[in-house]
């Protein structure tokens, strides 16, 4: 099962400057993990420094025990990492089914998982297959977002990263979209998810982790962070006026 541990991890866009300032977590196997906290936080430094898309100025992280800083994205990948980003992340002129195809590329000349895989993210997601022939970027925002998901799932991937999962999508898609990953973890998935929706990441991750300024504030087990979900929204609106 994929075990995710990051260690002391000092890490940011600039040389001299750490956006994470000794950054401690650890991703368990086969659960849903949280991570929320205001703007500017280093949530999703974090899921870019675990894909690769950063070099830590210190600190390490762990993949099934194997240390995978200085990896390139493409080396994590083939680890079983996917790094979903913030916003649809699809190519918006290509039609949904190459868009789904251009996520197979790792195993391009196995025609028959391609076909699989497509089969199965069409039963997945129905709306997907009704508009395979339309661009990605006609899309729906929630559509959009499903596509991101599912071109990045088509190659197996035994850890998933999702950075904001619900952002600018309705509460009935995010309940879908959520519900989608909920299916996942219980096929054997293990999820970091990013959220600014607290009360969605607190109700789907079964532990969490509070950043703030580069730091974890706060971690625990989901009944830590729903115990005290009315403080915790209070706090990150009033954080946000000041
Ligand atoms: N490409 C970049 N170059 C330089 N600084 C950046 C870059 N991306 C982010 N930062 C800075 O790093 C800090 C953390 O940003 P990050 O995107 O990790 O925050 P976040 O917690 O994901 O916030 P949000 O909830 O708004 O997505 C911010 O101060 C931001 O200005
Ligand atoms: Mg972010």
């Amino acid at each position: 099962m994929p075990h995710l541990t990051v260690e002391n991890l000092r890490v940011g866009y600039i040389p001299g400057i750490d956006i994470l300032q000794g950054l401690s977590l650890e991703v368990k196997p086969g659960k849903i993990t949280g991570i929320i906290g205001p703007n500017g936080a280093g949530k999703s430094t974090l899921l870019k420094a675990v894909f690769g898309f950063l070099v830590p100025h210190e600190g390490t992280m762990l993949f099934n025990g194997t240390p995978i800083q200085g990896q390139s994205p493409a080396e994590i990948k083939k680890q079983g990492i996917s790094y979903i980003p913030q916003g649809a992340n699809n190519f918006p002129f290509l039609p949904v089914k190459e868009n789904l195809l251009l996520g197979c590329w790792t195993f391009r000349k196995d025609k028959a998982r391609i076909e699989q895989v497509i089969e199965e993210t069409y039963e997945l997601f129905p709306a997907l297959a009704k508009k395979h022939r339309q661009r990605a970027g006609m899309l729906s925002g929630g559509e959009a977002k499903m596509l991101s998901i599912a071109k990045e799932l088509v190659t197996s991937p035994t850890l998933a990263m999702v950075d904001e999962p619900s952002a600018g999508l309705s509460p009935i898609i995010t309940d879908y979209v959520y519900e989608f990953l909920a299916k996942k973890r219980d096929e054997g998935l293990t999820i970091l998810i990013v959220d600014q929706n607290i009360q969605k990441a607190v109700e789907y991750s079964e532990y969490l982790y509070m950043f703030e300024m580069g730091m974890v504030k706060m971690e625990g087990d989901q009944h830590v962070f729903s115990d005290h979900i009315r403080e915790i929204i209070r706090d990150s609106l009033v954080g946000e006026d000041e």
